[in-house]
């Protein structure tokens, strides 16, 4: 979602934060604006739009060494230049992630006429109007914590000041180390062209960032932090010479499944045996992830395990008992749904493990327990390599001791599926034109035929649904026209022959089959036939690679945003 920059130093600020805003284009925004000093006066300017359109109107050879910037994604108000930000009132310029739940009330209490219609702008406007009264910005910022009501974090310069301001609650916010220099941003990759050293502000906490110095404060008292390193080489968090993240990081999948494997091995895992019950939590594909292991749960640990979509959950009625785990799954560790349902679990005084890949996020510092996946920075919108990871570690955390030779075979069967890359992009060409996809199986091949249709619609725009294939017939073969293609996976033998004659309906009724398994199903039920000659336990993460493949080449073929689809965000912070 939204994105925050900020610079202070020795260098020329317009240029590192526009360049740290296009390394966090990825999470997805509809306008953005940049704040700097010049001799001692704040000038803003913002377009809507790509940043692209930012950049053409900002000269990046200014003589300004401090600056704030900021990508939106609009909640409050449409995406305009006025709602855009950096929002300037009185003596105040901020830039704000997460959204102010109480900012009709503040901006009544303070007879302030908005301009545009955001939380954003009446939070600049309650700052300055305390600012007016307190003349220490230190002060205020302290008081803040609790007035505000909802989530934030906020970049912040004052006139006729010559420093950085910060402050966060339940919204991401780091503060970036350099020599001679420091940054303030959202997100770990806008900084990592000039230092991989950072802090994490707790929530509650807030900063005074000076180009040699960084104090933090919590209820008014300076506290020491501890320095964070990022532990990836930096090229992982670029391009390279793919077209594309998201093919980058299908093939990225090689080493991250490789790094996360090894980085347990010898580790004593969390004992999921202790518990009578498990529910596992997430949104989108994190809980497509947990969908996909559920049944492996269920055979290995012989409990009961629901799988549950994190915004249902935060407001569902539970009673679990004392010795049940809730698991939550999440790549950036800041989706505000599944943050919430963690705390919900918490609050029932439950185990909670967290599945994660941003080090130091929220979810993985709420929770009792984490495990993180090495995926490294992921940037298309659309989650690849840190699916397949958090499938691995799942799985691992049942199978590890009988099956450690297996999973280390794992990484030549990934090698052997991106091989089929070229193959797969023809195939390709036989469904983009299409309108409709639709996807069967059952049981565990049902759950990747759910990630595989999320997949293909997110990135190519086309309607896509997964059915239990026994479903279909019960409605939804109705849509099934002639040519239209539909995807099977059958690969649980015991009711593979059911999804076959179910296969075998949609043929009949002229659907393109494209038929992907390691059983033995007869020939002409498909029109592809791909065949997996594995019958491992991580078969799912060798079947999800070959769909992200398919959802990538239809998506190129019809020339969409690949790696920023329209209307989606890459980190979900809000509700
Ligand atoms: C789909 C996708 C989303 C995320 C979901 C949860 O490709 O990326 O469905 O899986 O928004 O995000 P995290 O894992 O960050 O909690």
């Amino acid at each position: 979602m939204c994105g925050i920059v900020g610079y202070i130093g020795k260098n020329r600020a317009i240029p590192v934060v526009l360049s740290g805003l296009k390394n966090l284009e990825y999470r997805g925004y509809d306008s953005a604006g940049i704040a700097y000093v010049l001799n001692n006066k704040i000038k803003i300017k913002k377009e809507k739009g790509k940043l692209d359109n930012l950049v053409d109107k900002v000269n990046s050879d200014i003589d300004s060494f401090l600056a704030i910037g900021h990508t939106r994604w609009a909640t409050h108000g449409e995406p305009s230049v006025v709602n855009a930000h950096p929002h300037c009132v009185g003596s105040i310029t901020l830039v704000h992630n997460g959204i102010i739940e109480n900012y009709d009330e503040l901006r009544e209490e303070i007879d302030y006429q908005a301009v545009g219609e955001t939380d954003s702008e009446v939070l600049a406007a309650y700052i300055d109007y305390l600012y007016k009264q307190e003349k220490d910005i230190l002060k205020v910022l302290n008081k803040l914590k609790s007035i505000l009501k909802g989530s934030y974090a906020i970049g912040l310069i004052v006139n006729n000041d010559d420093s950085l301001y910060c402050l966060r609650k339940d919204s991401p916010l780091i503060i970036g180390l350099g020599n001679g220099e420091n940054f303030i941003a959202s997100d770990v990759p806008a900084i990592l062209e000039y230092t991989n050293k950072y802090y994490i502000l707790d929530n509650g906490e807030y900063a005074k960032v000076l180009k040699d110095d960084v104090k933090v404060y919590l209820d008014g008292k300076e506290v020491k932090k501890k320095v964070n390193t990022f532990e990836f080489d930096i090229t992982s968090a670029q391009k390279n010479n793919y077209k594309h993240f998201m093919l980058k990081e299908i093939h990225d999948q090689r080493e991250a499944l490789y790094n996360t494997l090894k980085s347990y091995e010898g580790v004593v895992l969390p004992d999921l045996r202790k518990y009578d019950g498990i529910t596992i939590v997430g949104c989108g594909s994190a809980y497509y992830v947990g969908m996909c292991v559920k049944d492996d749960y269920e055979k290995v640990l012989n409990v009961k395990v629901d799988v549950e979509i994190a915004s249902e959950f935060r407001y569902k009625r539970v009673i679990l008992s004392k010795k049940h785990l809730v698991i939550v799954i999440s790549q950036s560790g800041e989706t505000a749904d599944t943050l919430a349902s963690l705390m919900k679990a918490k609050t029932l005084g439950v185990d909670t493990l967290a599945i994660v890949n941003v080090v130091g996020s929220s979810i993985a510092r709420e929770a009792k327990e984490v495990l993180y996946i090495k995926a490294g920075v992921e940037k298309a919108v659309a989650t690849t390599k840190a699916f397949t990871c958090q499938l691995l570690l799942l799985l691992m955390l049942v199978y590890n001791k009988n099956n450690y030779q297996k999973f280390t075979d794992l990484i030549k069967d990934v090698e052997i599926t991106l091989a089929k890359e070229e193959y797969l992009s023809s195939l390709a060409k036989s469904i983009y034109k299409y309108n409709d996809v639709f996807f069967l199986g059952r049981l565990r091949d049902y759950a990747m035929c759910l990630e595989g249709s999320l997949k293909l619609k997110e990135v190519s725009y086309i309607h896509s649904e997964a059915y239990a294939a026994g479903e279909l017939k019960h409605g939804t073969i109705s849509l099934i026209e002639e040519g239209t293609p539909v995807i099977a996976i059958i690969t649980d033998k015991e009711i593979a022959d059911k999804t076959v004659s179910n296969v075998k309906e949609v043929k009949a009724r002229g659907a393109y089959t494209i038929v992907i398994t390691n059983q033995v199903v007869p020939n002409d039920i498909a029109d592809v036939l791909i065949n997996i000659d594995i019958e491992a336990v991580y078969l799912p993460i060798i079947v999800i690679i070959y769909l992200q493949i398919i959802a990538y080449y239809v998506a190129l073929e019809r020339g969409c945003d690949i790696d920023k689809p329209r209307n989606l965000a890459k980190s979900v912070t809000v509700e």
